[in-house]
């Protein structure tokens, strides 16, 4: 678990991810770009963006800013992704090279799939491209967003460079057991999108309880259960308080009790996935099958 806005959390290719970061869609123009440089300048150093947020070089120039005020471009980690209209070999590649140029800066550390066509093969082609890519100057690390274990089970079975990261909603609410434990067998790290349930977090009284209890916000208890499940969270917020009161989550922790309460809320919500179980025997299955190749303690630091 995460113990700052700085401490990382390990890949499976040996690079290290932010633990808390900053999302942008939705935002734009000037509103993204100071959204950005506040947010690096309050020790947030992971920035989410994508092609269709149509605001990669608003990020970038935030980033710029961020740079030019004393912040180490290699202590930032700028992830973007490829969208539907990319989904091939060589038009993933051009996306890349197109984010690069529009964000300026530099490098990109992370490139994710943002959803995965029905079509395996279109996504392994997608990937290809991508893998093409991975390692190169311009690119760190490579994932997958919105990839339910029917997606990625066959992308693993094919691919040459594991997934490090895959993005997709969870909020406590909904905690998308399957697809979280599955990404945990597949070191594959869990990065949460809409992570404050695009703020309706606010308005669950379970939430707003243990906020209380521990003197908080439930923004804060919502992003602090991300942390202590080891799921990468991306808060998106334009506002100077909120992003403040986002960060402000590494001085206390949610006892066992509490990380319960907030975990059955899927029950609760009838979020949780009707097949829980069946799918967990499928996954111990399909590991036995596979006699289990991934090693957690093969990671390294960056
Ligand atoms: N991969 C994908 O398919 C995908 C899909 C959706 C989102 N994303 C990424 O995930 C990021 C976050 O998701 P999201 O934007 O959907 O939802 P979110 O982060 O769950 O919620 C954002 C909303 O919460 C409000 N908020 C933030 N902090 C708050 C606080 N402390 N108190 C009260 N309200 C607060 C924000 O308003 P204020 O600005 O007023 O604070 C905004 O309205 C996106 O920006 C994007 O980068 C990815």
């Amino acid at each position: 678990m995460v113990e700052s806005l700085m401490d990382r959390i390990p890949l499976n290719n040996g690079y290290t991810i932010p633990g808390l970061g900053i999302g942008t869609g939705g935002l734009t123009g000037k509103e993204a770009e100071d959204a950005v440089f506040y947010a690096l300048t309050q020790g947030y150093r992971l920035v989410d963006t994508s092609p269709n947020y149509d605001n990669e070089e608003d990020v970038g120039r935030g980033i710029n800013r961020a740079i030019n005020a004393g912040i180490k471009r290699s202590d930032i980690f700028v992830s973007t992704k490829i969208e539907k209209d990319s989904m091939d070999f060589n038009k993933a590649i051009d996306s890349v090279n197109a984010s690069l140029e529009r964000l300026n800066v530099g490098y990109i550390d992370m490139v994710l799939i943002h959803q995965p066509a029905t079509d395996d093969e279109v996504n392994l082609d997608a990937w290809r491209g991508l893998e093409d890519i991975y390692g190169s100057e311009r690119v760190r690390i490579i994932g997958v967003s919105n990839f339910k274990r029917a997606d990625l089970a066959p992308l693993l079975e094919e691919a040459k460079v594991r997934p490090a990261v895959n993005q997709y909603e969870m909020y406590p609410g909904d905690s998308d057991p399957a697809t979280n434990d599955f990404c945990d067998n597949e070191n594959i790290v869990s990065m949460a999108y809409s992570p404050l349930h695009k703020g309706k977090v606010l308005e669950n009284r379970h939430v707003h309880s243990i906020a209380k209890k521990y003197d908080k916000t439930p923004s804060q208890i919502a992003l602090r259960w991300h942390i202590q499940r080891n799921v990468v969270a991306i808060p998106r917020s334009s506002d100077k308080d909120h992003i403040r009161e986002n960060a402000d989550i590494f001085n206390f922790t949610l006892a066992d009790e509490d990380m319960d309460t907030l975990n059955k809320l899927d029950i609760a919500t009838g979020k949780r996935g009707h097949d829980a179980e069946t799918y967990a025997d499928q996954t111990r299955q399909r590991l036995n099958f596979r006699g289990q190749d991934n090693n957690a303690q093969n990671y390294r630091r960056r």
